[in-house]
């Protein structure tokens, strides 16, 4: 028996069907709630809606970019007319690839803006209307360049740091409500797209442990716990946080990554 019982609650995670947030989407069907999953492809949403059909019992799964709010807001009241109002929405749909601000196209930095961002916006906004009320909880998924500039992520930088104020601002915006909207910002999680991407090499990758204050990287369960808390009652005081979820990383370790990604990004611009 799980510590945390989400039977008869509607969780639904946007770009649940990878990673942190899949493990996210695991973990509240392990703890008993129905789960619905979102993404782009069609043949990660069907992968993932088969593997928590192992965990329990009422899934669904739709296909969306964040970027489209229509096809966004059809998904979502599919949801809401299948099983009722949501009483978690989990934001964690994102685009990450390195590259120098001055090598980057205007679409390439828009490209990000729009998933992490603007997405994130969108997903609020969709699932808004049909949010349990009072009692819902909205958590969105930050990363360390909400609060800390790195060579190669001034897209992801500007993006997620967006994402956090959306955080508070929507926090102050729906409290009346009595809808709860906080952030859970991972450090590094292993074998994940987005340590692949940043930290692509053995060397990087042991760099980047040898920086986590706890002397490890995260798994998407770490992170996944922490949503499990922040979306219970025992959080019901707690809205506007963004909780780092990061052994410590987001102290001063978080710089390293920005100097491994600077090494190589600028290297390979020299030659
Ligand atoms: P991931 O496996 O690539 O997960 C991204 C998810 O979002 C996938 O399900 C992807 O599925 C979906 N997605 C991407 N673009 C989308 C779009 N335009 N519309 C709808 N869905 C979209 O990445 P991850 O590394 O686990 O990262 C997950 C979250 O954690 C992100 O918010 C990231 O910023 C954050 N984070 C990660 C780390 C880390 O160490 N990995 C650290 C800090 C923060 P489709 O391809 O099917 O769309
Ligand atoms: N360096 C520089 N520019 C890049 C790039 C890179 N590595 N990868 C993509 N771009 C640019 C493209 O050239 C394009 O710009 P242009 O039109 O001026 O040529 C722009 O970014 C958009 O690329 P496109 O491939 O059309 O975007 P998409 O919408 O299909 O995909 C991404 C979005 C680029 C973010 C893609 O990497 C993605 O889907 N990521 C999701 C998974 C992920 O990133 N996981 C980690 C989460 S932390």
């Amino acid at each position: 028996m799980p510590p945390w019982n989400y039977s008869n609650q509607n969780v639904l995670v946007v770009g649940g069907t990878s990673g942190i947030n899949r493990g996210i989407a695991e973990a509240f069907a392990a703890a008993g709630a129905r789960v619905a999953v979102a993404s782009r492809q069609q043949e990660k949403v069907d992968h993932t809606v088969a593997a928590l059909k192992e965990l329990t019992t009422d899934v669904m799964g739709f296909c969306a970019d964040v970027r489209e709010p229509q096809a966004l807001n059809s998904g979502v009241q599919s949801v809401h007319q299948a099983w009722g109002e949501l009483d978690v929405v989990i934001s964690g749909a994102a685009g990450n690839f390195p590259a120098l601000a001055t090598q980057m196209s205007a679409n390439a930095f828009k490209s990000v803006v729009d998933i992490d961002l603007l997405g994130s916006f969108h997903v609020a906004q969709a699932a808004y209307p049909v949010l349990r009320k009072p009692g819902a909880s909205l958590i969105h998924i930050s990363a360390p360049q909400a609060h800390l500039a790195m060579i190669g992520q001034a897209h992801v930088c500007a993006a997620k740091a967006g994402v956090d104020m959306l955080t508070r601002t929507l926090a102050l915006e729906w409290a009346d409500q009595g809808i709860r909207v906080n952030g859970v910002l991972p450090g590094p999680i292993d074998d994940t797209e987005g340590m692949r991407r940043l930290a692509p090499l053995p060397e990087h990758r042991q760099a980047v442990i040898q920086s986590v204050p706890v002397g490890r990287l995260g798994a998407p369960a770490d992170i996944a716990r922490a949503c499990l808390f922040l979306a219970s009652e025992q959080a019901a005081f707690i809205t506007g946080a963004v909780l780092p979820v990061d052994g410590g990383w987001s102290l001063g370790g978080a710089a390293t990554i920005g100097a491994v990604l600077g090494e190589s990004l600028k290297s390979s611009s020299d030659s």
